[in-house]
């Protein structure tokens, strides 16, 4: 274990770590300069953690959210072991306000919840959940390896793909999604070129998909996102792989901001758009895109490069962090119980039932 917490020794996949009774986030914020990891408390400071971008990814904030629900659980036991149920209300909102378009985050929490309401009035209810999460963490991380195998399958050799945002080890249980499919394919000689986008502002692309690709050898070129459309028009991509924070009833994907601007130009070029989710990330009460909660995060992240102020003084600005691919634009959902090809609501709700 101590090795996990050498700098020199972490992998993507150490991202969350429950240790000797503890959880640990490797910083996100701080990749790919330094390797450091933040100890949470509480399930406040778990929230917190969410929200500052300490961990990010969909699946990575439901794990995250359910270690949380242990230690608001473990917290209130310990102050009054008789009431502990009524005791974390205002612990467990605060996960739920963290952040709104990961649906992974409520799905969690409700999974946690529906345990806690099995459990004895009496009795410390820490161990049960704490296996609980565990359980959720290793589901993540095995669906990751099935859509990975899934994914690759409908790759055919000598292709190119392009990837935004981070949807890999860091942003999941481990493994990644997307980049769970782009290494799956990697490994199995088909792709002779992976490409990221840099994805403006938080630069998940340039900082984690890059860092975490060539950790394991995968050779990745960064680009600016406004590229994308460039690099297809010369026959340099096959499929834009991408995963996603919250899937509508009807197919339609919420994904990071410029996904939708991807699929676009994918359409025009006659490209493929895979999308990989668990059915964690699916929200079949949701009939489309058109409801999903998108967030909107502070201008100043759009005003800024790193810490550096670039933007004119006083100008407005637009900063919604995740925008609605329609169902029409994306040729496969791949999630760890089946393919879905060409989605609308017929096949998402037969692939839910299964
Ligand atoms: O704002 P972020 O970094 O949490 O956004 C992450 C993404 O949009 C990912 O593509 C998505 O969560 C899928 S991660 C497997």
């Amino acid at each position: 274990m101590q090795s996990r917490f050498d700098p020199d020794q972490v992998t993507a996949d150490d991202a969350i770590v429950w240790h000797e009774g503890k959880l640990f986030l490797l910083d996100q914020r701080a990749l790919p300069k330094q390797v450091t990891f933040v100890e949470l408390k509480s399930a406040t400071e778990t929230a917190g953690a969410i929200a500052e971008m300490v961990v990010r990814g969909a699946p990575a904030i439901g794990v995250t959210a359910a270690y949380g629900m242990v230690l608001a659980a473990r917290a209130a036991y310990q102050s009054d072991a008789g009431q502990w149920r009524s005791r974390i209300g205002a612990e467990v909102d605060a996960l739920r306000r963290s952040r709104p378009t990961a649906v992974n985050l409520f799905w969690a929490i409700e999974r946690m919840e529906r345990l806690m309401e099995t459990l004895p009035d009496e009795g410390d209810p820490t161990e049960p959940l704490l296996a609980e999460a565990k359980t959720i963490h290793e589901e993540d991380i095995a669906a990751n390896r099935t859509m990975g195998d899934l994914g690759a399958e409908l790759i055919a050799s000598g292709s190119k793909v392009i990837t935004h945002c981070n949807a890999g080890a860091l942003a999941t249980g481990g493994y990644g999604t997307a980049l769970g499919v782009i290494r799956s394919a990697f490994a199995a000689g088909k792709l002779t070129r992976v490409y990221a986008d840099e994805t403006r502002p938080w630069l998940q692309g340039a900082r984690l998909t890059a860092w975490e690709l060539l950790q394991d050898g995968v050779p990745v070129t960064l680009l600016a996102d406004g590229a994308a459309a460039s690099l297809m028009r010369q026959g340099e991509v096959d499929w834009v792989v991408v995963g996603s924070d919250r899937i509508a009833a009807n197919g339609d994907v919420a994904n990071k901001i410029g996904t939708y601007h991807l699929a676009v130009a994918a359409k025009h070029h006659q490209l493929k758009v895979m999308v990989v989710a668990p059915t964690s990330t699916i929200d079949m009460s949701l009939p489309s895109g058109a409801e999903i909660p998108i967030e909107v995060r502070d201008g100043a992240e759009i005003e800024s490069c790193g810490k550096q102020r670039v933007a004119a003084a006083g100008v407005k600005v637009w900063n919604p962090v995740f925008d609605v691919t329609p169902a029409g634009m994306v040729d496969a959902i791949v999630t760890e119980k089946g393919v879905v090809l060409a989605p609308n609501e017929e096949k998402m709700r037969k692939l839910m039932i299964n």
